[in-house]
């Protein structure tokens, strides 16, 4: 598995598994999350994915139990987690109404939170989660810098940001912001063209992908997309999530996908993607089956 550099201080694999479901599985135990990290593992991929926000504010914890009953793991793993969005539950069920919130003091009390939820000393790389319409970007890149010079996390990234909101923040920020997670797969294609990707590319951004498999739409549907992935799955010895995955991968600006499965089987596969020969012409065969019609 590729290890990518997204700064000088965070290195992660170049397949993420994301723990946004954790609370959704019937069985939260550490055990059982155990198994899905050691799943990860196995295969070279050594990133996860949290958010403070993950399972009404439980998924960083049930994340957290595991790695206190399993000494040594935290050292194999990178954590990923997301501050900024405030929903009325959990914690927050005071909350009048869901907000985004990247002021310092905000900030920095969500930090503190998901070290202790997680049992860590620091968290390898913290993303703004939503863009925040009342962001002050002085304020919010002076939070993250700080956060790094204290040593409680080790980069800085956003997520859901276009072009220009990426701009406004690292205009405002010593450090180098280190990704930009956005949703991108073949049932959500329009950062290929909208200028997400090209402003990505020009700034040598690696851009992470989450919900690859369109949350699991790609996987259910039956039309064209999935006649064709088939095609090529069946070609080349693979399910048809590979597949959908390759195409993330074959695109130039160097995506790393968030995978989000439950099931202990599907993740074991996650990196048989990386084996999957995309060429330009069955990248298009995808992207326009996808649109429903042949590029103009
Ligand atoms: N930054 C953001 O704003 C944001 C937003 C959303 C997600 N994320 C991140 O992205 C991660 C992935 O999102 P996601 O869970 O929507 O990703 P996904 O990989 O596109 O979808 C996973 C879903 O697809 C289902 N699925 C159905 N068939 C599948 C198959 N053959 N292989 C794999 N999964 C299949 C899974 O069900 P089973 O579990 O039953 O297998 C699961 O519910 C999250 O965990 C989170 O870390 C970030």
């Amino acid at each position: 598995m590729d290890r990518i550099a997204l700064s000088q201080s965070v290195e992660v694999s170049r397949i993420v598994y994301g723990m946004w479901r954790l609370a959704d599985d019937p069985d939260t135990s550490p055990t059982h999350v155990r198994a899905k990290i050691d799943a990860c593992l196995a295969q070279g991929i050594t990133t996860m994915d949290q958010a403070d926000i993950y399972g009404g504010y439980v998924a960083e914890s049930l994340l957290g139990d595991c790695l206190k009953q399993s000494p040594g793991l935290r050292d194999q793993i990178e954590v990923v987690t997301k501050c900024d969005v405030v929903a009325p539950v959990g914690k927050y069920a005071d909350a009048r109404v869901k907000h985004y919130d990247t002021s310092a003091t905000h900030i920095t009390a969500s930090v503190d939170a998901s070290l202790m939820y997680m049992g860590l000393d620091h968290i390898d790389l913290l993303l703004i989660h939503r863009p925040d319409p009342l962001m002050d970007a002085a304020e919010t890149g002076g939070a993250l810098d700080a956060l790094i010079a204290a040593g409680k996390i080790k980069a800085a990234g956003v997520s859901n940001f276009r072009p220009w909101d990426w701009d406004l923040l690292q205009a405002n920020m010593t450090h180098p912001l280190a990704t930009n997670q956005i949703e991108l797969s073949l049932a959500a294609r329009d950062s290929f063209t909208n200028g997400d990707l090209a402003h990505a590319q020009q700034h040598r951004i690696r851009p992470m992908a989450w919900s690859p498999l369109g949350g699991g739409s790609l996987m259910a549907e039956d039309g064209a997309v999935a006649a064709r992935m088939e095609t090529i799955a069946q070609a080349q010895g693979v399910d048809r999530a590979a597949v959908a995955v390759a195409w993330l991968l074959a695109h130039p600006v160097g995506i790393l996908p968030v995978m989000g499965t439950n099931t202990l089987s599907r993740i074991a596969t996650f990196s048989d993607a990386l084996r999957v020969e995309i060429d330009r012409q069955m990248w298009f065969e995808l992207y326009e089956a996808a649109n429903g019609q042949e590029v103009p």
